[in-house]
């Protein structure tokens, strides 16, 4: 099945990326980069030509999402998962509540309920299932994640939890920048550049309210270990300052910040629309085929950022990806491998665009009905 199916010329997509983890960086920036020659690479992260870079990365920020008065863009390195560990070393004072839809929010539970003196308490929507975050008595922060790459679901609202000694966290890692959140109501927004910020790994990006930057100050006097790496007091002062604790990758400084630039003329609620109209597409494309169907039921919390479609089992997914590789027409649609589902995972990313993803599903549709 599949071996004899060869890509048509006017198919072929522009660019063959279509994996969630990490996104395609465009070409351009990648020829932008190395126009800086001798400027940016490899000169001080301490002096002016990175830290404007920095400083570039933290505005665009503040102005893409309306970062509410007080909120800071704190920078480091070690990417979200890095800081699973260092939220619940240094922002939970004695329980979080983790409000988990997939295989990423499990893991952020886990390294919370690690932690000795910390309780995190799990709160399973089950593989497949959305569930948004609630106010819950006795803890001190609430997790969830705004878009869990391994299932494709999405949480749609926050508590308001404003008046009470309680932190909002979001990992935003696949969803940060075009799945809305009103982050407002949310006390530590953090993710990785490598999706829709279109970067690459290894780096975190935390936006902190005045109350989350209070508890890391609260937490840091008491006598709980938390090593210097993982320590928010210094990844604070350092961000203020346009820095980061340790050495940074420029290079991926650089990308994060192009793409700001670029989601900014856009704005904020253009980004939205646009993702929106990608997810309609694959979304009714998938309800179209008898062969295909969304892997998230209920539509409210299907993913305007990461497209999961089942496909029926007749047709081996991981054999007519090898073949599509192969051809360099796309990459990497492959399901969460846990999941070990026969799924399509598409990145609806911001710069995956709408006419190679109705590419996508002309390729796949036709490479599949070849075999009906
Ligand atoms: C939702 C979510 N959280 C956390 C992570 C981990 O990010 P990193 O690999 O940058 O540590 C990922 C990675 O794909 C993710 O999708």
């Amino acid at each position: 099945m599949f071996e004899s199916y060869k890509v048509s010329k006017e198919l072929m997509p522009s660019d063959p990326r279509f994996g969630v983890g990490p996104s395609l960086i465009p070409v351009e920036y990648m020829e932008k980069l190395a126009k800086t020659g001798t400027e940016l690479l490899g000169t001080s992260h301490r002096k002016p030509a990175v830290k404007n870079l920095v400083k570039e990365v933290q505005e665009g920020l503040t102005k893409y999402f309306n970062l509410p008065e007080g909120y800071e863009v704190v920078l480091g390195n070690g990417g979200a998962t890095f800081l699973f560990d260092m939220i619940g070393l240094g922002l939970v004072e004695k329980s979080s509540a983790h409000f988990v839809t997939g295989e990423f929010s499990s893991k952020w539970q886990k390294s919370h309920a690690k932690i000795p003196g910390v309780n995190a308490e799990l709160k399973d929507a089950g593989m497949g299932n959305g569930i948004n975050p609630e106010f819950v008595e006795g803890h001190d922060m609430i997790c969830a994640t705004l878009n869990e790459t391994s299932t494709g679901v999405i949480i749609t609202d926050l508590p308001d939890v404003r008046d009470k000694d309680v932190l909002v966290a979001v990992d935003g890692t696949s969803g940060a920048g075009q799945v809305p959140l009103n982050l407002e109501l949310c006390d530590v927004f953090f993710f990785s550049p490598q999706k829709i910020f279109a970067s690459e790994g290894g780096f975190w990006v935390a936006i902190m309210s005045p109350k989350a930057i209070k508890r890391a100050e609260k937490i840091a006097q008491t006598d709980r270990y938390i090593p210097e790496i993982m320590s928010w007091k210094l990844a604070i002062d350092n961000s203020r300052k346009n820095q980061t604790y340790n050495t940074p990758s420029i290079a991926t400084i650089f990308f994060l910040n192009e793409q700001v630039k670029a989601m900014n003329e856009l704005g904020y609620e253009k980004v939205i629309e646009m993702a929106n109209k990608k997810a309609e597409l694959i979304y009714n494309w998938a309800e179209s085929k008898d062969y295909l169907s969304p892997y998230i039921a209920d539509k409210n919390f299907r993913s305007s950022s990461v497209a999961t479609i089942n496909v029926d089992e007749k047709f081996s997914v991981p054999k007519l990806l090898a073949v599509l590789r192969e051809q360099k027409a796309v990459y990497d649609i492959d399901s969460y491998r846990k999941l070990g589902k026969n799924q399509f995972r598409i990145s609806l990313f911001h710069n995956v665009t709408y006419e190679n993803l109705e590419k996508l599903t002309q390729i796949l549709s036709s490479a599949i009905e070849e075999n009906l």
